[in-house]
């Protein structure tokens, strides 16, 4: 879309907002002749809290297994609903039986499935390949470790393990010849070796040599690069993106998987601690979710849990947000409620998590946290009750878990839904419903068009200064529709989402954490579109959104101070919006300022309280003409920020809003 077009479609408000001041003649007057900003940098109004800007994750549209988690095996335990589902079986001859799914449900409750390989002739070839989460990225030179839970009761079998190509070549292989194991005992073989080269969508293929039967589960392959260098880690440039952005949060594990397709697949933390293979696999409810967006290759193997989200928490200095089962099941599927008589062990859920996160490690659940090789706290000071709950059921429930726990642990602060939607009946009932219940902090969606989110810039100005805090915890602009696959990370959206973005600085009294989502999305494994940051198997991308959010983040201060023209706020007025913060830290004048006109504005800031301003600054860019204009993965991004140092002369400052543009100014004061 070009400027022309791109105006009438975006700034609408402000045309109104125009329309209205030509019939205040005197008014529009005075808004010609003083331009000015006025800044009153000795007057704070509003705290920033830490938490102000953070992260929404969800295992979405391949977010954790085949996303942050950097197993690269898909279904390595053969618990997929297809057991073979990602694995393919070849051999030179046929025989019946070498290749078997056994399932010990009887015994082994959580990992029932495993497979065993009967190779009876030496002479025979016979091998399984793993393709991989939409492939294997693998990287030239780097170190891969490849391990499996395995039983082997006579000698004569050595697996070779190879790195295949997309295009077919060989490009890193070891060899492994298990030991014999004892009786029924399961025991760990591992083998770590170099690849020769890179592939975006390899695979990994095992080949039997000689003759025997191994039983296998549990086969896995991680690079050595992951997160901090973790074994069966995260990925490391995955996490480094959410770093970078320095959150005041995160959010986790969702989104509407905390709350299942129905209650049997909801998520429960207690199933995602310990050893990996006793941490039980579950559907993933986006396997099914959309009927034009079918994964039916997502579960959730919860080899990233609870713990790994807490230590991940703690890794990016973000305060850990678990979210928790309500008892309530999606109410855009199932809609399951668990009786109120019988929501003690939902409770006792998240009393127990505060235990895990906090406690003493003498508790029982510290001693969990400790024995999984943490015994410092986790800081645990939030956690939300439900996700996007809503009706007369939700609250029932809430205020059974909320007496429970402000018993126990009065010092946490409760996050409470009010429902999908920012407006309409179900959010006017449960707003007041929260507000009544005192609510510590209430979580907001909104999931709308680039012009709601012009129009809504003000939407806080109006609410209550005090009381429950607001929680807009997910929100992205759409440039189509909600769950469109047409929608895109554009420039437009981005610009809305900074411009509404000021509001939210502006009411950092009443707004104390944000969040866009979702946070995540492989580019050939998603549900869900828009998405902060897009992957592939081996790359990052970050949209134009991601580096708002960012921009945001990094350039967060500690205190609001007001910045008027006309002693207004500025929310669209002559198509711009602004906010700005001082940094106790390190005594400096934020200023963010967003243009969404065509036209290139010079705007004189008029500082006050701060004395004569002296010596240098830097002005941050992100700008676009295009509004259509989205950042490809592998290309030189069209979005980013640009930085420049700024000298202040003679005590005066002007920002050059460029059109369609987000600035940051930032001064020493
Ligand atoms: O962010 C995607 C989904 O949108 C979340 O899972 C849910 O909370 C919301 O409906």
């Amino acid at each position: 879309m070009r400027i022309k077009n791109w105006i009438t479609a975006l700034v609408l408000v402000i045309g109104a907002q125009r329309a209205d001041a030509q019939g205040k003649d005197a008014k529009r007057t005075v808004a010609l002749v003083n331009n000015d900003i006025v800044i009153k940098t000795n007057a704070p109004i509003a705290e920033v809290q830490p938490t102000m800007w953070g992260i929404f994750f969800e295992d979405i549209n391949l977010g954790a297994d085949g996303g942050i988690y950097a197993e690269l095996v898909k279904n390595r335990s053969f618990e997929f609903y297809e057991p073979m589902m990602g694995w393919k079986v070849r051999q030179s001859i046929f025989r019946e039986g070498s290749v078997l799914v056994l399932n010990r449900k009887e015994v082994a409750g959580t990992n029932p499935r495993f497979l065993r390989v009967r190779k009876s002739e030496p002479a025979d070839t016979l091998s399984i390949t793993n393709e991989g989460f939409r492939g294997m990225g693998i990287k030239k030179g780097l170190r891969y470790d490849f391990s499996l839970l395995y039983r082997l009761p006579a000698a004569g079998l050595t697996l070779h393990v190879d790195l295949v190509s997309s295009t077919g070549r060989v490009i890193g292989s070891a060899s492994l010849t298990p030991a014999v194991t004892p009786g029924e005992e399961w025991k760990k073989a591992a083998v770590s070796f170099n690849s020769t080269d890179s592939t975006l969508r390899g695979r990994m293929n095992i080949w039997f040599e000689g003759a025997g039967t191994i039983d296998m589960d549990i086969v896995s392959l991680f690079p050595s690069d992951t997160w901090k260098g973790r074994p069966g880690g995260m990925r490391a440039d995955m996490i480094q993106m959410l770093a970078d952005m320095k959150p005041g949060f995160i959010r986790f594990p969702g989104g509407c998987i905390v709350e299942g397709h129905d209650l049997s697949v909801r998520y429960q933390w207690k199933k995602t601690l310990g050893p990996v293979e006793d941490r039980q696999l579950i559907v993933n409810r986006w396997n099914y979710e959309f009927a034009h967006r079918p994964t039916p290759d997502y579960f959730q193997t919860f080899g990233l849990g609870f713990y790994e989200y807490f230590q991940l928490a703690e890794d990016i200095g973000a305060s850990p947000l678990p979210i928790l089962n309500c008892g309530m099941a999606c109410q855009f599927n199932t809609a399951e409620v668990v009786p109120l008589d019988q929501l003690d062990p939902y409770v006792q859920d998240a009393l127990d998590l505060i235990e895990f996160a906090n406690g003493d490690v003498n508790t029982k659940w510290g001693k969990v946290r400790s024995g999984m090789g943490h015994p410092a706290p986790f800081h645990l000071k939030m956690m939300g009750i439900g996700n996007e709950n809503w009706g007369p059921q939700y609250i029932e429930r809430l205020k059974v878990f909320t007496k429970a726990i402000k018993e126990k642990y009065p010092e946490i602060r409760l996050v409470n839904s009010s429902g999908t939607d920012p407006n309409g009946d179900r959010y006017d009932y449960l707003n007041k419903e929260l507000r009544d219940m005192h609510a510590d902090i209430i979580d907001e969606h909104y999931y709308r068009r680039p012009e709601w989110f012009l129009q809504n810039a003000r939407r806080y100005d109006s609410f209550p200064r005090n009381g429950s805090r607001i929680f807009a915890g997910e929100y992205a602009a759409q440039s189509d529709r909600t769950v469109s696959v047409y929608n895109k990370n554009n420039w437009q959206t981005a610009l809305s989402e900074a411009a509404f973005m000021t509001g939210l600085e502006r009411n950092a009294d009443v707004v104390s954490m944000a969040s866009y989502a979702p946070l995540f999305a492989h580019v050939d494994g998603w549900q869900w579109t828009p998405d902060l940051i897009w992957v592939d198997n081996l790359r990052v991308n970050a949209t134009p959104n991601y580096y708002v959010q960012k921009l945001f983040s990094v350039n967060k201060g500690t205190h609001v101070v007001s910045a008027l023209r006309n002693k207004k706020a500025l929310a669209g007025e002559d198509s711009l919006y602004a906010s700005a913060v001082i940094d106790d830290a390190t005594g400096e004048l934020i200023v963010k300022m967003v243009n969404v006109s065509a036209k290139a504005q010079t705007i004189p800031l008029n500082i006050e309280g701060a004395g004569k301003l002296t010596g240098k600054g830097t002005l941050t860019v992100l700008r676009s003409d295009e509004a259509a204009a989205v950042n490809i993965i592998g290309d030189t991004p069209v979005v980013s920020p640009s930085d420049k140092d700024i000298t202040v002369k003679n005590g005066k400052l002007t920002v050059d809003a460029s059109p369609y543009s987000f600035t940051i100014l930032k001064v020493k004061l």
